[in-house]
């Protein structure tokens, strides 16, 4: 938006969820004073606040939120607002249960927990724009408020509400998108199970039926959900930019669990891009997925800075099993996220609770207090963060980017598709593994992004694509890029259709081969290829019609068929390679190692220090070094410059000692 307001912080700003009506108010005062000790300057208010606002319908009370926001502009820490809606209180949904949302097997889901409110709900919504029209009259040009944040997390736990009310405003919307019912069923498919549909008026959520649903319906009420919560934050934001010139943003999730905004189309509307991420421990290399969701959020905020709105200090609550951070790890999550764009780092929450579900999450100041280990970290990360302000405004550096979709991911893994052993987010971290082991930093981009900067471009399972977005493809190798596309690319269009001719229909004249046949293996069946590479998971019966067989299928449904093929382009310069299975991570990388030399794509990192992640952030005057040691051993490597963690000159040789990290600002005189 051109003439929205931008976030502005000197230096990098480090902060925390503040949630103060958990405290009596004898101890706000001790809570500044601590927050000024850590180097804390951005606290995020308000988040749950609803029912504490508004106690009873149309009485609301805003002493505590007045005195907390003075004594934090006192302290001269800024505040990032919430406008309280995240939550209903108990008298809303006592009052009107049509607000709760339902599940796909129709039943309701009860308050007692959280964000227990239909997005598409009209009595909902006008009781939080009543709301927000308060909050923001009231503060919306306070001296302290730096940042508006709208409701939490939308979508966390009610993005697909299966209920009646969400159903009219579903046929809403693919009327709008449809216009006729024709239109409609030619989309779905509705030929296929006598699904012919006379009227918008018959159509439903897709809740749970006796056997798979139709997946056309299934990925627009996909579609469906996300533009709602959108269309959710656009009306709070309308209301908010009537009273304050402050700039909006919410939270997104970009992690591994949650898939269900389209944040492609959400992020035009941000301000500013911010997003919360928690180390996922369910996973095989957690600080791998860290460093795909921090790429992804850059993309998302146009390779500029982003805000990094929630992580945690140490264990959260609620994963099965919920791990402590080693000594150190805290600050190195950090810094990767700062490496790729971060300029703000804040925490879920301040002090951690004593009652309430949430009572075991780790917080900056922990129930021990300040006498500990994870204190001692903190009030050291913020000395961190505060010699790093001079990096704010310089961009990351990265020659390969990695195409990423939501409607992919949507799409790919529908109820029946060839293997349930095989995911879409599994294959795009892969990919981004390999990536990262090789020492490439990665852009991740939406499907269509304008590829020209780039020297790699990686499309894992790129299943859903558009003709448009094919051809930037195309047009990429066409001007002398190499692309690697993945297995299960390419394979349907906007309607999930598919691309009839042999798969992957939108990639395959650009490939050079034609797939007849998907043969996927049972889990833990392993295959060969002539090579001596290993595979799991996924074969097919490929033939070349014009590329080059790099590897074949020595074993398995699809013997002595091309596993990994490449094809050059016209004049030579440009090269598109397909991989047909899923490699084991090693000869992924041999794969990608080959493919980034060909392309001429640099690493900034040194495949012979494993473990030690670099990531460069520069722009025409300046140019940093971030390193991020994730090993147990010291790594020494060539630098020139000025170490800013340390503050200590470099001379031809940095250091970084196990498990830190060292910012260097590089001599470029040199
Ligand atoms: C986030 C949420 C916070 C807190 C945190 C715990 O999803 O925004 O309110 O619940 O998780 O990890």
């Amino acid at each position: 938006m051109s003439n929205a307001p931008t976030f502005n912080h000197d230096g990098i700003a480090y902060g925390c969820d503040y949630n103060p009506e958990q405290w009596d108010r004898s101890l706000w005062r001790e809570d500044v004073a601590l927050m000024r000790e850590a180097g804390v300057d951005l606290v995020a208010l308000n988040i749950f606040g609803w029912s504490h606002l508004e106690p009873r319908p149309g009485e609301f009370d805003f002493s505590g939120l007045d005195e907390i926001l003075d004594l934090l502009h006192e302290a001269g820490i800024r505040v990032n607002l919430g406008t309280g809606t995240a939550s209903a209180p108990p008298w809303l949904t006592f009052r009107h249960p049509e607000i709760l949302p339902e599940a796909e097997d129709g039943t309701t889901r009860f308050p007692g927990g959280r964000q227990a409110w239909c997005p598409s709900s009209t009595v909902f919504r006008r009781h939080a724009l009543a709301l927000v029209e308060q909050v923001g009259a009231r503060y919306g040009s306070h001296p302290a408020v730096a940042l508006w944040h709208v409701s939490n997390e939308l979508g966390c736990h009610n993005a697909l509400c299966y209920d009646d009310e969400s159903a009219e405003a579903f046929r809403r919307w693919l009327q709008a998108r449809y216009v006729t019912i024709e239109r409609l069923n030619a989309a779905w498919g509705t030929s296929f199970w006598s699904q012919q549909y006379s009227d918008f008026a018959e159509i439903l959520p897709p809740r749970l039926t006796l056997s798979s649903r139709n997946p056309g319906q299934v990925i627009d009420f996909q579609r469906f959900s996300s533009d709602e919560l959108l269309g959710y934050y656009r009306a709070e934001l309308e209301v908010l930019r009537r009273h304050s010139d402050v700039p909006v943003t919410t939270n997104f999730m970009v992690t591994a669990h949650i898939r269900n905004l389209d944040y492609w189309r959400w992020a035009p509307d941000m301000d500013v891009i911010a997003n919360d991420h928690y180390l996922d421990n369910r996973l095989a290399d957690p600080a791998a997925e860290l460093s795909f969701a921090s790429d992804l959020t850059r993309g998302l905020a146009d390779g500029g800075a982003w805000l990094l709105m929630e992580q945690s200090t140490g264990a959260v609550n609620w994963q099965p099993h919920n791990l402590a951070k080693a000594p150190g790890e805290m600050t190195r999550n950090s810094l990767t996220h700062v490496a790729k764009g971060a300029e703000a780092v804040c925490f879920f929450q301040w002090r951690a609770s004593l009652q309430g579900s949430e009572k075991f999450h780790s917080a900056l100041l922990p129930h021990a207090g300040t006498d500990t280990d994870l204190w001692r970290e903190v009030v050291a990360l913020g000395g961190i963060l505060d010699s790093l302000d001079e990096i704010t405004g310089t961009r990351v550096q990265a020659d390969v980017a990695l195409i990423f979709s939501w409607e992919s991911w949507w799409a790919a893994d529908g109820e029946s598709r060839p293997s349930q052993h095989v995911d879409y987010l599994s294959q795009v971290h892969a990919a981004h593994s390999s990536l990262r082991r090789l020492g490439h930093t990665v852009d991740v981009v939406r499907p269509g992004a304008d590829l020209s900067a780039y020297r790699l471009v990686v499309v894992p399972a790129l299943y859903l694509v558009r003709d448009s977005e094919a051809a930037v493809i195309a047009e990429f190798v066409g001007n002398g890029g190499h692309a690697v596309i993945t297995f299960f690319s390419g394979i349907t269009d906007e309607e999930d259709r598919v691309r009839p001719g042999g798969y992957p229909g939108a990639f395959r004249t650009l490939l050079g081969i034609t797939v007849e046949e998907f043969a996927p293996v049972l889990p833990g069946q392993a295959l060969r290829l002539t090579s001596g590479k290993a595979a799991t998971a996924w074969s097919e019966r490929t033939r070349a019609r014009g590329a080059e067989v790099l590897d074949t299928f020595a074993d398995g449904p699809s013997a002595g068929r091309p596993a990994i093929t490449r094809h050059r382009s016209g004049d030579g310069a440009g090269a598109a390679w397909y991989l047909a299975t899923h490699l084991d991570p090693e000869d992924l990388d041999e794969v990608l190692r080959d493919a980034a030399r060909g392309a001429g794509a640099v690493p900034q990192g040194d495949e012979r220090h494993p473990g030690l992640e670099v990531i460069r952030r520069a722009d025409d005057e300046r140019s940093y070094l971030f390193l991020i040691n994730h090993s147990t051993q010291d790594v020494e490597l060539p630098a020139t410059g000025h170490e800013l963690v340390t503050g200590a000159p470099v001379d031809s040789i940095a250091t970084v000692p196990a498990g830190a990290v060292r910012v260097i600002r590089e001599d470029l005189s040199r």
